[in-house]
């Protein structure tokens, strides 16, 4: 049984997920006004009418019981987490996961912010969150089997939607205004701009996979500066000096020949460099179906680790 704690965009494409291509159930959803749970789990049409209840609305329509979030984790084995980041605390996410793994159970996120802020403190848990870095491409799989190979340096474009404004401007001319507006319409942007257009999101991705690597990096310590387009091949690069201890995230104009120009638009990259390898991976860094099916392949494994 899942606890799946966020009803949005994610959430909801997750919970079909379940329903549509495996034959797992969830047992209780949770949105910003609260919970709904059936404890043996939920069926199809139960789930139907779920999905279709307004933002903060699955308390409110009678499918299941109203519940705590301590009265669920009784019947789940996993706590699946697709609530939004909060940078200052990670909160309530956070506390979530203290009370999941305290009941026994496996925490499974797309919310980047409780491991970019605490990473030591679940590391060795059962904490799955592959969804939390380019959803769609397992680069926290990659980066967990590169650990003895004494990881050196990350490079990449962890952030799709500033990549996708700073392609459009390089590549099909238009203006840093124009590209911001068409990156909001197409609703790339973050409700909190700040996320994308100051770095956060890229720092929290770089700091949780330092930490896979076997570092030790937090928000915090990730030199952020914002978004510029500063002339022809700027990248907002994330980076990090493993062994210095040093990160930052800064936007930079990229030599002719560099293998970052070829993730383009909302095409992610990361550069993993070790005493004896050179690993480069490009794919998908986002995107609801992504992040679902990154989030059920973490579930899958909880699930067989519990047994
Ligand atoms: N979208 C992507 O492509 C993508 C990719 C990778 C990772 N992620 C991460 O996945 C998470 C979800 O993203 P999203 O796009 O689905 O966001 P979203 O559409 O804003 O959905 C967030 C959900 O969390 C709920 N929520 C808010 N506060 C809560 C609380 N205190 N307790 C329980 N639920 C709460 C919201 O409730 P209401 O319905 O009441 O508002 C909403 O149902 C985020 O952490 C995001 O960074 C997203």
């Amino acid at each position: 049984m899942i606890v799946l704690y966020g009803f949005g965009g994610v959430g909801r494409t997750f919970a079909e997920v379940v329903y549509s291509r495996t034959n797992l159930k969830i047992s209780a959803v949770f949105d910003s006004k609260g919970g709904a749970m059936k404890c043996g789990g939920f069926e199809k049409d139960e789930v139907k009418t779920l999905l279709k209840a307004p933002r903060g609305g699955v308390s409110e329509l009678g499918v299941g019981a109203r519940a705590s979030l301590e009265e669920a984790l009784r019947c789940a084995e996993v706590l699946v987490d697709a609530s939004p980041p909060n940078y200052s605390n990670g909160e309530p996410a956070a506390s979530a996961y203290r009370l999941a793994l305290k009941s026994g159970l496996s925490v499974v996120t797309a919310n980047k912010a409780p491991l970019a802020l605490y990473f030591p403190e679940f590391e060795g848990k059962p904490v799955f969150y592959k969804a939390t870095v380019m959803a769609g491409t397992p680069v926290v799989d990659l980066a967990l089997g590169l650990r003895e190979q004494r990881p050196l340096r990350i490079r990449g474009i962890l952030n799709g939607t500033t990549n996708y404004i700073l392609t459009r401007i390089d590549v099909d001319g238009l203006s840093f205004e124009e590209a911001l507006g068409e990156a909001k319409a197409k609703g790339y942007v973050e409700p909190d701009p700040a996320i994308d257009l100051e770095g956060l999101d890229a720092a929290a991705k770089l700091a949780i996979l330092a930490n896979t690597l076997g570092a030790r990096l937090t928000l915090g310590q990730v030199h952020r500066e914002p978004l510029r387009y500063l002339g022809p091949r700027t990248k907002y690069v994330a980076e990090a000096d493993l062994e210095a201890g040093n990160a930052r995230v800064v936007p930079a104009r990229l030599e002719p020949d560099d293998p970052l120009l070829l993730a383009r638009y909302t095409t992610n990259a990361v550069e993993i460099a070790t005493e004896v390898n050179l690993v480069r991976v490009f794919g998908k860094g986002a995107g609801r179906l992504e992040t679902s099916l990154a989030l059920l392949n973490d579930v899958v494994k909880a699930l067989r680790a519990c047994k």
